[in-house]
């Protein structure tokens, strides 16, 4: 059998990105980024959205639908023209499993009967004309501004009837069924078209928008145009063997690869691996009989990673917290030390591939950065993790050197809804325009 050490060693070096690797990854990119461009074959689908940088003088009252993750969130929300957001109400509902694997009609005849009680709650009549701009986390092709088909579900959804179909007619379908018609949907926008929207209401430098949460994705302006990336399927990357297996036991075999080595929905997945990896060739827990926990898929939370990663407490007892939820009722403190090094290569590594993604998407507008860019950000990895955008930003230090300082990387919370009530009032007026 290898000497624990030199697992260890083995498996950290897997999990290394160095700057060369960083450097091919970018190169990669802008190929598949072209090629996808081009409708080439490429694993980037680089889909055109209809949409450009808000003006910031866009006005009036919208509502934003917001679905993508677990939580499916409606605002009601004030634009006030010179970048500013008045009046803001927003509610959270719990998507259940049967909402995302059940059937299709299930999904949206629950945000409808949820818009249904957020109207209710907040006195909305059901005269006046509301635009909705509806955020649709998901690849979709669109087809215009306020319309477009899923091409694939990710991030474990998988409600059936909705691949192919058209996501606005079918929402607005279940509104119908509600008795709802002043609210029409006049923007379909994904969650980083709205980050990068919510943005560019108030900094038009803004031209890139990023997510770093469940998902990962980004989006940037070509020809005036925002093209939505939907970078978590990039596949040029070197994988190791957990990446591997994950991929092998996930619903979607052989796609969203880099999603699978990034985002907070598998993190905590990928160090669970190496972890069960190392309990079964007993270099980890011997003491603590090997747990039924341990062996169960996901069990170790994304969120977990961030609390052993902050623990800073001389016996890193809120890890030892966290095992014992785990199952694992022993662990001495070297071995601790060891989980908190696992998952800090992990998340290292996932910090690092998505530096090297924005510093692509970056120089494929302006290669030698001659200007500034801002970046907008948002997810809950990006967010909770205590190093996650350290290590982003000291990766695109090690990039460009001096010039990292034109990028500038601006958290922008709840981008996804507010951004899309801003390209609701982009449609709105380009309509009223249309009218005059
Ligand atoms: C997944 C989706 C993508 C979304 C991202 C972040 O990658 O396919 O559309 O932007 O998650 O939520």
């Amino acid at each position: 059998m290898m000497g624990s050490d030199k697992m260890l060693q083995r498996i950290e070096k897997s999990f290394a990105l160095s700057l060369n690797d960083m450097r091919k990854i970018i190169k990669d990119f802008h190929a598949e980024m072209r090629n996808g461009l081009l409708r080439q074959k490429s694993s980037l689908k680089m889909i055109p959205t209809y949409v450009n940088i808000p003006a910031g003088n866009e006005k009036g009252r919208f509502i934003a639908l917001d679905l993508g993750g677990t939580n499916f969130r409606i605002l009601k929300l004030e634009l006030m023209g010179k970048g500013k957001i008045g009046d803001l109400k927003a509610r959270k509902f719990v998507l259940d499993k049967k909402h995302i694997t059940g059937k299709g009609k299930n999904l949206f005849d629950f945000v409808a009967r949820c818009i249904k009680v957020f109207m209710k709650k907040e006195k909305m009549s059901y005269d006046e004309k509301m635009p909705i701009g509806f955020t649709f986390s998901f690849p979709v092709e669109q087809t215009g501004i306020a319309s477009g088909h899923l091409l694939r579900w990710t991030k474990g959804f998988s409600a059936r009837g909705v691949i192919g179909m058209d996501v606005v007619k079918l929402l607005e379908k279940a509104l119908d069924g509600e008795g709802i018609s002043n609210i029409k949907v006049s923007a379909l926008v994904n969650d980083t078209v709205g980050t990068i929207a919510a943005r560019g209401y108030e900094n038009r430098n803004c031209d890139v928008g990023v997510i770093i949460g469940t998902g990962t994705n980004g989006c940037y302006v070509e020809n005036q145009m925002i093209i939505n990336i939907e970078w978590g399927n990039f596949n040029k990357l070197k994988r190791t063997s957990y990446d591997m297996q994950l991929d092998k036991e996930s619903d979607n075999r052989g796609s969203q690869i880099l999603e699978k080595m990034v985002s907070g929905m598998y993190l905590g997945e990928i160090s669970r691996l190496i972890l069960e990896d190392l309990v079964r060739k007993k270099t980890l827990f011997r003491k603590s009989p090997p747990s039924i926990i341990f062996a169960k898929k996901y069990s170790l939370k994304t969120e977990y990673m961030s609390i052993i990663e902050s623990d800073s407490s001389p016996n890193l007892s809120r890890t030892n917290m966290l095992l014992r939820r785990l199952g694992i009722s022993k662990s001495s403190l070297e071995e601790r030390k060891l989980v908190k090094k696992i998952c800090g290569m992990v998340s290292r590594r996932a910090s690092r591939i998505s530096a090297a993604a924005i510093a692509a998407v970056v120089t494929k507008m302006d290669s030698n950065l001659y200007r500034k860019h801002i970046v907008a950000i948002d997810g809950s990895l990006y967010e909770k993790h205590p190093h996650f955008s350290k290590n982003i930003k000291s990766a695109l230090r090690e990039i460009f050197g001096r010039k990292t300082n034109r990028i500038d990387m601006m958290l922008t919370k709840d981008g996804s809804g507010k951004g899309a009530a801003v390209i609701a009032a982009i449609t709105a007026k380009v309509e009223e325009d249309a009218a005059e």
